[in-house]
């Protein structure tokens, strides 16, 4: 029976030859965060100065996902949680392939987090806390939303009348009231920078 199983696995390429070619380690940052904190701007500009810098990172964010492989979900915690399950596999064949994911996505909940990092893996899950006070989402209203979640246009919206638990315990806290883009990024970049580095 033996003769026709080849050992190929010594022959497979493993995630740390694409690190090798890629002169990296990848890793999933994880940016959550209401509506409006600020998530997205800071993913893009941190993609810029990761590039800039010689790193290969890709963001993942509602723009890319939500309009695309996602777009039959929804805002039910049900279809929140589909949405980050999705998304989690999605960074985690990145991860395999040796890329690096900047995830830009509310993921409210701690429950829904921790489903992510249970299939990403701890070890390679960086959550980042993305935290600017619900008051100062709601006067940026970016997008007009907060002003229809408030008249009752939309319903179920994130920090009026669904909710966000802020996580315990982010690798890295930003408050986007007191801190530049630029400033966020430098904070994020020089924290990872040695852990993405081969
Ligand atoms: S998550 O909760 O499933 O992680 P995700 O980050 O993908 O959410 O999408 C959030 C974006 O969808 C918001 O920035 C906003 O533009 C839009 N949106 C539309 N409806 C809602 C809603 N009910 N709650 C929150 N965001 C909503």
């Amino acid at each position: 029976m033996t003769e026709n199983i080849h050992p190929i696995f010594d022959r497979l390429l493993q995630r740390t030859d694409r690190e090798k070619r890629l002169n990296q380690r990848s890793k999933v940052l994880w940016l959550t965060g209401l509506s409006g904190s600020g998530k997205s701007t800071i993913a893009q500009a941190l993609e810029r100065r990761m590039y800039n810098e010689g790193f290969f990172a890709q963001v993942l964010d509602g723009d890319n996902i939500r309009s695309g492989i996602n777009n039959n979900l929804g805002f039910s915690i049900e279809d929140r949680q589909e949405n980050i399950r999705r998304i989690a596999e999605i960074a985690k064949l990145y991860l395999q392939s040796g890329v690096i994911t900047l995830n830009s996505f509310i993921s409210p909940t701690k429950e829904i987090r921790n489903f992510a990092r249970s299939i990403i893996g701890e070890a390679d899950f960086i959550e980042i806390y993305i935290n600017a006070p619900l008051e100062v989402c709601e006067a940026r209203d970016v997008k007009g939303l907060y002003q229809k979640a408030r008249s009752g246009a939309i319903k179920g919206f994130t920090g009026i009348d669904s909710p966000y638990e802020a996580p315990e315990n982010p690798a890295i806290e930003i408050k986007t009231n007191e801190t530049t883009v630029e400033e966020a990024v430098d904070k994020i970049f020089k924290y990872i920078q040695p852990i993405i580095s081969q």
